[in-house]
């Protein structure tokens, strides 16, 4: 297993023009018994490569947007003086003199205040006034902005890895989020946060563009960030800052969150989207990444998390979400909200979320679990099945052949139907490299984790129906963060993210 995973890391750095990776993987290698003239020969990166632009964040020319969503992952309206929440900050790193450092930036303050009523380069009319219509057309702009193609000819350019703000509130009054797809009438519920009319607002954003700081000894070092709140300051903050030295190692993207009794519920992820398509969770044309998109189970994922402060009790944090999107009848998406469903599936390493299926729960569980070695074991088997694997399995709402018990997803919180199989640390998952033990990873517990998420999710449950040829299972969006649920309490997450690659292995 480790001896693979450094033929893996050689091969991914080949592709990267980065003088101190290429050392590290050499010495990898010669401490693996492995032969550094091996990582030379061109013809083993045809089958092992990275899959995203900016292979373990080492690129000094950052790429980075910023994206915020409501319930149902749309705008709804666009806060005073923000334009759309769409922003992005991508720049060049141009040497002008023994070390010193120009950013040739690609994106202004003006674009990132872009907001309806304004017309940009590309923008389809119909669009103009249309908030969740824009916000799309803006990632597509902003993508363009930020683009890059090593030449030409290049069929695989990449745009940006993706900062995601997502705010829990739901209004039912407001007649905003479709149920399972389908338009419907405003209704009454308490069921979801809303304090009232304005509930599902867009933040206050602010930006501090990357810019080359000389104070410290050990060289130039580049930093910037996003931050904001959604309601003034009052409560809930939000902020993503990114570092890294010129040159050398990798970017550190520090993220924070906080709710408040307005907002209790929200969700800040760092996302590698697919460049082109539907990533997880949307149902228009996307911008990100993924410049390969990884199809179970021939890929890994690679990166350094740091989890400073858990968000408390219900801060479902992800190590790692992965999202896609397929029909019930194994096809894939096509945009149509009706039919197409968003499939995400989540490994939730606080410690303090526990198995909610259970035997005496069997609706909260995938009907079966299959082992490495493919053995299906059903649900009802209590002395094989792992329940405490499993914190909440539910199914899409408008599945048709659904064998009872079962749970369906929040018919509300997607633009369509989603399913969800969410994971806890558990012992089964080590033949993935999954956490293994509650408090894996979290707190006090900072790794570099080597994931297996092709194997892990080539074996995972998804609703099909029955006798319908097998979907791909193409993942479209790999994300790390955290989603703090409602409590009676303002809660607070701190992690930091580094290293991030996903690496296809054949
Ligand atoms: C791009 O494609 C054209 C036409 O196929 C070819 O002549 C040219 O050499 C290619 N350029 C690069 C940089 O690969
Ligand atoms: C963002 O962070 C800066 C400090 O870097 C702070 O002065 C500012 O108030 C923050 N903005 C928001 C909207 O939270
Ligand atoms: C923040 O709180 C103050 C005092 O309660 C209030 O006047 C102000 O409107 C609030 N700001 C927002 C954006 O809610
Ligand atoms: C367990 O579930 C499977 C699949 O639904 C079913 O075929 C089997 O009869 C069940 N076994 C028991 C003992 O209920």
């Amino acid at each position: 297993m480790a001896l693979n995973f450094t033929r893996l890391l050689m091969m991914t750095s080949s592709l990267i023009a980065h003088v101190s990776l290429l050392v590290t993987a050499v010495s990898l290698s010669i401490a693996a018994g492995g032969s550094e003239t091996g990582f030379l020969k061109p013809a083993a990166s045809d089958s092992v490569y990275s899959a995203v632009g900016d292979p373990g964040m080492k690129r000094d020319g950052l790429r980075v947007g910023f994206e915020a969503w409501n319930f149902c992952n749309e705008v709804g309206s666009e806060a005073p003086k923000m334009g759309s929440p769409r922003a992005a900050d991508c720049f060049d790193l141009v040497s002008t003199g023994k070390n010193r450092y120009h950013l040739n930036h690609k994106v202004t303050e003006h674009d990132n205040r872009l907001g309806v009523g304004h017309s940009f380069p590309g923008l389809t009319p119909k669009s103009l006034h249309d908030p969740d219509l824009y916000a799309a057309e803006k990632e597509i702009y902003l993508g363009n902005l930020c683009q890059v193609a090593e030449n030409k000819n290049d069929t695989k350019p990449w745009q940006f890895w993706m900062i995601m703000l997502k705010n829990g509130n739901y209004d039912t009054n407001s007649g905003l989020c479709p149920e399972n797809g389908k338009k419907v009438p405003p209704f009454p519920s308490t069921r979801f946060p809303c304090y009232g009319n304005g509930c599902m607002n867009q933040p206050v954003l602010a930006h501090q563009p990357t810019a080359v700081e000389y104070g410290s000894d050990s060289g130039p070092v580049l930093r910037g960030g996003f931050n904001g709140s959604y309601d003034g300051g009052n409560g809930s903050y939000f902020e993503v800052v990114w570092e890294k030295k010129v040159g050398e190692g990798g970017w550190e993207f520090r993220h924070k969150l906080k709710t408040s009794k307005l907002y209790p519920w929200l969700m800040l992820y760092l996302r590698a989207d697919a460049t082109k398509g539907f990533s997880g969770g949307y149902h228009y044309d996307t911008r990100g990444m993924l410049k390969t998109l990884p199809e179970s189970p021939n890929f890994k994922v690679r990166l350094t998390l740091d989890v400073k402060k858990g968000g408390g009790s219900k801060s479902q944090f992800y190590l790692i979400d992965m999202g896609s999107c397929w029909k019930n009848n194994g096809q894939p998406c096509d945009g149509d909200t009706s039919t197409d469903i968003t499939r995400y599936s989540e490994m939730i390493i606080n410690p303090e979320v526990p198995a909610w299926c259970a035997p005496s729960a069997l609706a909260n569980c995938p009907p079966y679990h299959i082992t490495p070695d493919n053995t299906k074991i059903y649900r009802n088997d209590t002395a094989r099945f792992p329940y405490g694997a499993y914190h909440y399995y539910c199914a899409p709402g408008n599945a048709e052949h659904l064998e009872k018990p079962y749970s369906t997803c929040d018919p509300y919180s997607n633009p369509q139907a989603q399913e969800l199989v969410q994971l806890l640390p558990h012992p089964i998952w080590a033949e993935y490299g999954f956490p293994t033990k509650q408090g894996d990873g979290w707190v006090g517990d900072s790794r570099t984790w080597e994931l297996d998420v092709g194997g892990l999710s080539s074996r995972l449950y998804f609703y099909q129906d029955p006798g319908t040829k097998a979907a791909k299972r193409i993942w479209t969006s790999l994300d790390v963060g955290t989603e703090i649920f409602v409590t009676q309490k303002d809660e607070e997450a701190e992690w930091s993210l580094s290293d991030f690659d996903v690496i296809i292995t054949k």
